[in-house]
């Protein structure tokens, strides 16, 4: 796609319901992100989401895929601690949960990782920029990037090239540099808040859903409002419960009505 001029859509996916809709839509790329860890379970931060809870949620939304590639995050410490349990895990995402790829965060560090699981077989996204796996190293979510950390970041991402990766995603990093980087390495970059010359970009589909409200960094756009939909609907239910106006005869089963199966 990224040699087609053709840019790449990647949205977060994390159950069956919400995949099926997004791969009917024609997103290129389901990414289960270990930001299930906020957006689903309530978490302040991505780090204490596990491999099991990975492995389940990847399972939900890759069986629901037709047409997207489906990723998925290798949550914290499930890749740094050996590149054998790397592997290892990696390949519990690929073999129970039956995704195609899986991504990981960081630079030079974790290259000999990213070499060891490509040599496998398993497609690696890279993650460089505002990793929020860091979070407390970093101690903030301000933009990475600039000065020489930017130099340290093209650095990085040569290093995961040649380590085998096949896409990678640039965080909160000033689109700038983020377009050098995507002049720099051959394969595709999908930009989050990294400014538009990205190959693709992607979003936490419940930010731009509406439906995370905690926290709205500036480079999420919002394409619909369901929380408030959803606030809205069930506010009409409960007051069609509490006014008897809900279920109606024809929401009812009578004993001599023909039996279907709705
Ligand atoms: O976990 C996630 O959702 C991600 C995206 C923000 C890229 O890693």
């Amino acid at each position: 796609m990224r040699s087609e001029g053709h840019k790449i859509v990647v949205l977060t996916a994390y159950d069956h319901t919400f995949a099926t809709l997004l791969d009917e839509a024609g997103v290129d790329v389901l990414l289960v992100g270990d930001s299930v860890a906020t957006v689903v379970q309530g978490e302040d931060t991505t780090v204490p989401v596990t491999l099991d809870e990975m492995v389940y949620h990847s399972k939900l939304v890759a069986r629901a895929a037709r047409r997207a590639l489906v990723v998925a995050d290798l949550p914290f410490l499930s890749y740094q601690i050996s590149e054998e349990e790397a592997l290892r895990n990696a390949g519990r995402l690929m073999k129970e949960a039956r995704v195609e790829a899986v991504k990981l965060e960081g630079g030079a560090p974790v290259a000999d990782c990213v070499r060891r699981l490509t040599d496998a077989g398993i497609p690696v996204m890279g993650h460089l920029g505002l990793t929020p796996q860091s979070i407390h190293a970093f101690g903030g979510y301000a933009v990475r990037g600039r000065a020489e950390e930017g130099e340290r970041l093209i650095e990085d991402a040569r290093r995961l090239v040649e380590a085998g990766i096949f896409a990678l995603v640039l965080e909160k990093i000033p689109a700038d540099l983020a377009a050098r980087v995507t002049a720099e390495i051959p394969v595709p970059t999908i930009g989050i808040g990294a400014g538009p010359h990205c190959s693709g970009q992607v979003l936490v589909s419940y930010d731009m859903l509406g439906l995370f409200e905690r926290f709205r960094p500036r480079f999420v756009r919002r394409y619909a409002e369901l929380g408030d939909t959803i606030r809205e609907a069930a506010r009409r239910f409960g007051d069609d419960v509490r006014a008897g106006a809900f279920p109606s005869r024809e929401e009812s089963y009578d004993l001599d009505a023909p039996s279907g199966t709705g």
